[in-house]
C-alpha cells in the first residue's frame, strides 16, 4: 500500500493501477462501517484508494475539529490489512487555496433536517466530496447509508455537474446492540450508550409498524417518539423519499425513516430504509 500526502505523490501512485478504481473516503478513525465500504469496493473494483482528511469546511464554528478524533496509525493499519493500494491522507494546505471558488448544497434540501441543524455543512461536504472525487479518478464511490441526506446531496451533485462517477450507497453497519457505529460514538459515556440505543429501538418501531399495514407518517412518526423519550434529547424523526421530499405517506421502496438526537457530547443520527 502507498501511503500519499500530496496531490503531486498521489498522482504519480495512480500510474501504477491499471484496472478500475474504487475510492472510499472518510475523516479517518475508521471502524467496521468504513471496512465494510472498502471490502465493497475490494470486490467491484481492481484497485481501491481511501482518504482521510478531517474536512475543516464542514465544521461549524464551535463544533469539534480540533478534537475529532484521530488515529492515523490505525487508519494506516486496518487499510493495510484490507488491501487498499493507495491510501491519500492530504494536509488542509493541499486540498484548498485561498479565495477559492465554492460550490453550494442546494437552497431546500441542503437546509433542512442535518443542513437545518449545521447550517453551512454540507457546502463544506460537497465542496470536498467534488475535489476527492476528481482527484481519486475512481469510476465507483462507496458512502454509507448513514449519512443518508449527505449521500442523496453527493448523488444530486454528481448528476447536476454530470460527473462520471457512481456513487454506491452502502448499508449501516451497527453493534451487536443495534448502535449504529459512528466514529464519534467514542464519545459516548456507558449511560449514554444505553440512552443512544433508543434511535435504532425507534426504527425498529417504526419498521413492526409499517409491516402491521401502518403507512400514515404521522401515525409511525408519534410511535417513534414514544420510544424516543428515553433518549431526552431528540433533535428530528423525519419520513422522506430518496430524493428527501417530505412523505404524508411511507411509500415502500422509496421511503427513508430517520432520526437525530444529542446523547451527552456528539449528536447521533441513525436511520431505517424502507
Ligand atoms: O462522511 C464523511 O466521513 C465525510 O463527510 C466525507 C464524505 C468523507 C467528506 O469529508
Amino acid at each position: 500500500m502507498r501511503v500519499v500526502r500530496t496531490i503531486d505523490a498521489l498522482q504519480e501512485a495512480k500510474k501504477n493501477l491499471f484496472g478500475s478504481i474504487g475510492f472510499v473516503p472518510t475523516m479517518g478513525a475508521l471502524h467496521k462501517g468504513h471496512l465494510s465500504l472498502i471490502q465493497q469496493a475490494k470486490k467491484e473494483n481492481k484497485h481501491v484508494i481511501v482518504s482521510v482528511f478531517v474536512n475543516p469546511t464542514q465544521f461549524l464554528e464551535g463544533e469539534d475539529l480540533e478534537s475529532y478524533p484521530r488515529k492515523e496509525e490505525a487508519d494506516r493499519k486496518i487499510c493495510e490489512l484490507a488491501g487498499v493500494d493507495i491510501l491519500f491522507m492530504p494536509s488542509a494546505d493541499q486540498m484548498y487555496e485561498k479565495d477559492e471558488l465554492s460550490i453550494g448544497a442546494p437552497a431546500v434540501r441542503g437546509y433542512i433536517l442535518e443542513g437545518e441543524k449545521r447550517p453551512g455543512h454540507f457546502d463544506g461536504m460537497l465542496q470536498v466530496v467534488m475535489k476527492l472525487l476528481n482527484l481519486s479518478g475512481a469510476k465507483k464511490a462507496y458512502f454509507g447509508k448513514k449519512d443518508a441526506q449527505q449521500l442523496a446531496l453527493i448523488m444530486q451533485m454528481v448528476k447536476n455537474y454530470f460527473m462520471d462517477i457512481q456513487i454506491i450507497p452502502c448499508d449501516i453497519v451497527r453493534d451487536e446492540n443495534g448502535l449504529a457505529l459512528s466514529s464519534r460514538n467514542i464519545y459516548l459515556s456507558e449511560e449514554e450508550k444505553c440512552r443512544a440505543l433508543s434511535l435504532s429501538k425507534s426504527l425498529k418501531r417504526a419498521t413492526k409498524c409499517i409491516m402491521s399495514g401502518e403507512l400514515d407518517a404521522e401515525i409511525v412518526k408519534s410511535k417513534m417518539l414514544e420510544v424516543l423519550k428515553e433518549a431526552d434529547a431528540v433533535e428530528y424523526v423525519a419520513i422522506v423519499d430518496r430524493k428527501f421530499n417530505g412523505l404524508k405517506k411511507i411509500e415502500i421502496g422509496n421511503t427513508i425513516i430517520l432520526v437525530a438526537a444529542r446523547i451527552g457530547k456528539p449528536r447521533l443520527i441513525d436511520n431505517i430504509w424502507v
